[in-house]
């Protein structure tokens, strides 16, 4: 059966680092409160790279590491909510800036923080179709630019970040077992950016700001149990269970969200990996980060069943299961 191998990923983050102890300077907060309520210490932020520029640098490495040369890829779907531009599309910027083919098929996909499940579930899509054999799938945000430092809130929270895959066509065992997608939007209050668009001089209403809005509780509670169940859902697909998986990669969101869902399946502490105390919530880019992370720090074996699973505005969420 044709499948979905992952056969390299790679990542990047900005230099600058602000820390807890920054952000005191900056809102009436305290190392202390953010450690305990999200479990981040630092997050990484851009000062001056651009989206394309991150995702340029995580699909170079993806591509090395996968052995593949960028005139091979035959699709590039990049997952983010903060593009440089309106359009072109970033994944087109990505496809001019590591010199891909013209002609293939090149477009993002706005999911917050759901974006890199929503890419990888497209580019399966079109790989077990046999439409697609080399594909690359990045997902990066540059949350920096849409939050308002001011806001105690959320400005805690959100880092810079983007990580990638190279995924190719096999006939082997290992690859993409399934993936499942899913959004509400009937929750779209809860978590959203009002105003990137301005309004025209024909319309009215006033200029809105561009910041990211959160219900921060409500978001929470949705978070865990969504997740939990787009976790039970691939492995109910696929006649697994929590015992069989070898890691669980979760949205790096807040470390009381990861605990809960961690205690919900059982899972043991080793099993889950969790890097949220270094970059914050990296929005698409926190899954394929803590991938890259873990593949090259030699936690994944072949053989091993990886489940991820993702939440985010829209709200939007998902799971993946693949066979390494
Ligand atoms: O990809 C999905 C993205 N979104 C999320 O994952 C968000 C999910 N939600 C969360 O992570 C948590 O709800 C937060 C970390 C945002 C907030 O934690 P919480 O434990 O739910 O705190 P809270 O909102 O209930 O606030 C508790 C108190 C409040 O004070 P009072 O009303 O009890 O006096 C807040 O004003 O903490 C206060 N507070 C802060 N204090 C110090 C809120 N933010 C801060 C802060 N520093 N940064």
């Amino acid at each position: 059966m044709l499948m979905a191998r992952i056969a390299g990923t790679g990542s990047y983050v900005p230099e600058k680092v602000i820390s807890n102890h920054d952000l005191e300077r900056m809102v009436e907060t305290t190392d202390d409160w953010i450690t305990t309520r999200t479990g981040i210490r630092e997050r990484r932020v851009s000062t001056g790279e651009s989206t394309t520029e991150m995702a340029v640098k995580a699909g170079r490495m993806a591509l090395r590491s996968a052995g593949i040369s960028p005139s091979e890829i035959d699709l590039v779907v990049v997952g983010t909510v903060t593009p440089d531009l309106v359009f072109p599309s970033t994944a087109c910027l990505v496809q001019s800036a590591l010199s891909m083919r013209g002609g293939i098929p090149a477009f993002d996909v706005a999911a917050a923080c759901s974006g890199f499940i929503y890419a990888l579930d497209v580019a399966d899509r079109y790989i077990r179709s046999g439409t697609s054999k080399k594909a690359l799938v990045i997902g990066v945000d540059v949350f920096s630019r849409i939050i308002d430092w001011n806001d105690r809130t959320t400005c805690i929270l959100f880092g810079d970040g983007a990580g990638a895959v190279v995924v190719v066509a096999s006939n082997g065992r290992e690859g993409i077992l399934s993936s499942h997608i899913h959004s509400d939007g009937t929750y779209w209050e809860l978590l959203y950016t009002p105003g990137a668009i301005r309004h025209s001089p024909f319309e009215r209403g006033e200029q809105r700001d561009h910041y990211l809005l959160m219900k921060g509780n409500e978001t929470f509670k949705l978070a865990v149990r969504s997740m939990e169940e787009a976790v039970k859902e691939v492995l109910q697909h696929n006649g697994l269970s929590p015992e069989d998986i070898s890691l669980f990669i979760p949205h790096q969101a807040n470390i009381r969200i990861i605990n809960a869902i961690k205690e919900r399946l059982n899972l043991p502490e080793e099993k889950v990996f969790v890097n949220i105390k270094k970059y914050g919530n990296t929005s698409a880019g926190s899954i394929p980060l803590a991938l890259d992370e873990a593949v090259r720090g030699g936690l994944i074996g072949r053989g091993d069943i990886v489940v991820m699973a993702s939440f985010g505005g829209g709200l939007t969420w998902g799971s993946t299961a693949i066979r390494w």
